[in-house]
């Protein structure tokens, strides 16, 4: 089988995890979570970051942090995972569903403003959505597949209308917005490490963010509220959040190899373009002018009436040659899961999604491997 996307692990892994259990230092607390939150936060350059067990432990006390209240309402990109959306309603508020651009596939800030101009009223510093009588109070725009959305339109939004901005950096580590690294533009930034990422803890999180309030706040909020060192007394209803020791050892190492992993992801994107760019039916991915892009999952767009198979068609040909495929995600103002939160049309997101087929992508995927997903490609 060649996978999708599985870990890389070639460095000081197994040197680590060893440590923690030689010193019994396998729990919530440990150098190797506070190493983790250091590294991160010196490589993306914030002042603060605080480590999570997992991505959508840190987009919940992120909109904690950003002081998103029960019945607020978040605008966020439909065509993502579900976790963004997932975290808004665990705090009681309620997503606004807002489209992607056709070019990069990334949160279309024009229709942002669209949305605010249609449907918003602007009253003493604060935006209200007029149909539904809810106040906006965030955005989260999500870097999908390792390309940075166009932050200056949508942080300008966001200045005009007081809204916080949380990015949603889960897929995109190490991808730049005009050289500024994504989770940096915005007033928090999240980050995921489940196995198929880029980096990987196993599983883990993290918030990184220049405001030491929000900082202070997503620590206490993440380690159950306790308020004293020493009683067991809690001042907030918190959350056991907490990245295990062993989790951020793996992190460390890991993030220690960043390079070597985005080179290699790099050069399997550039592979992949130079053998399909011809290919009639294949739109390839792209990356805008002012970003740089990480290829998490080097992704084609299927066009069923040129190309000879629909991407679902494409993804069970592949499979019955043992080369394993995905799409992208369905939507989220189309799932049933978010049913509650309105009705919203979203066609690019709509096209993109039923189009667009991920291929291995894995930073260990090995020449010839590549070659027989290409051949596969290219032949069926
Ligand atoms: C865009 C996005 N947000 C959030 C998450 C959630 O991360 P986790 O699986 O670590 O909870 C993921 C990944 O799984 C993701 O792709």
């Amino acid at each position: 089988m060649i996978p999708l996307s599985v870990p890389e692990i070639r460095g000081n892994e197994w040197k680590y995890l060893k440590q923690c259990l030689d010193t019994n230092w396998i729990s919530s607390a440990g150098g190797f979570v506070d190493t983790f939150e250091e590294s991160v936060a010196k490589y993306v350059g914030s002042r603060y970051a605080v480590a999570t067990n997992s991505g959508t432990s840190a987009l919940h006390m992120a909109l904690h942090a950003a002081q998103v209240e029960e019945n607020d309402e978040v605008f966020v990109s439909t065509l993502s995972f579900i976790a963004p959306a997932n975290a808004i309603r665990y705090v009681g508020a309620w997503p606004i569903f807002i489209d992607s651009e056709p070019e990069y596939w990334q949160m279309d800030p024009s229709k942002l403003i669209e949305f605010i101009e249609n449907n918003c009223s602007f009253e003493s510093g604060k935006l209200y959505n007029k149909d539904s009588n809810r106040k906006i109070s965030a955005i989260i725009p999500v870097h999908i597949l390792g390309h940075p959305c166009d932050m200056d339109p949508i942080m300008n939004i966001a200045r005009t209308y007081n809204l916080k901005v949380i990015e949603d950096a889960s897929q995109s580590l190490g991808a730049t917005y005009k050289s500024k690294p994504v989770g940096t533009i915005g007033d928090i930034g999240c980050f995921s490490f489940n196995g198929n990422k880029t980096i990987t803890c196993g599983g883990g999180g993290m918030i990184v963010t220049n405001q030491k309030a929000s900082a202070s706040s997503i620590r206490h909020l993440s380690t159950q509220a306790k308020s004293h060192p020493i009683e067991y007394t809690h001042d907030q209803i918190g959350y056991n959040y907490r990245l295990t020791n062993i989790q951020a050892a793996i992190g460390c190492a890991q993030l220690e190899q960043i390079d070597d992993l985005l080179y290699a992801k790099r050069n399997i994107a550039k592979t992949y373009e130079n053998a399909l760019q011809n290919t009639h039916g294949l739109q390839l991915m792209r990356c805008a002018p002012w970003a740089t892009h990480t290829y998490w999952l080097y992704t084609i767009l299927v066009d069923p009436d040129v190309y000879r198979n629909s991407s679902r068609e494409l993804l069970t040909v592949l499979a019955s040659e043992n080369i394993q495929t995905r799409p992208l995600w369905q939507p989220i103002h189309k799932s049933k899961a978010h049913e509650s939160s309105g009705v919203y049309e979203c066609p690019v997101a709509d096209r993109l999604s039923s189009h667009a087929l991920s291929l291995p992508s894995s930073s260990g995927l090995d020449p010839a491997s590549q070659s027989k997903v290409i051949e596969s490609i290219l032949t069926n």
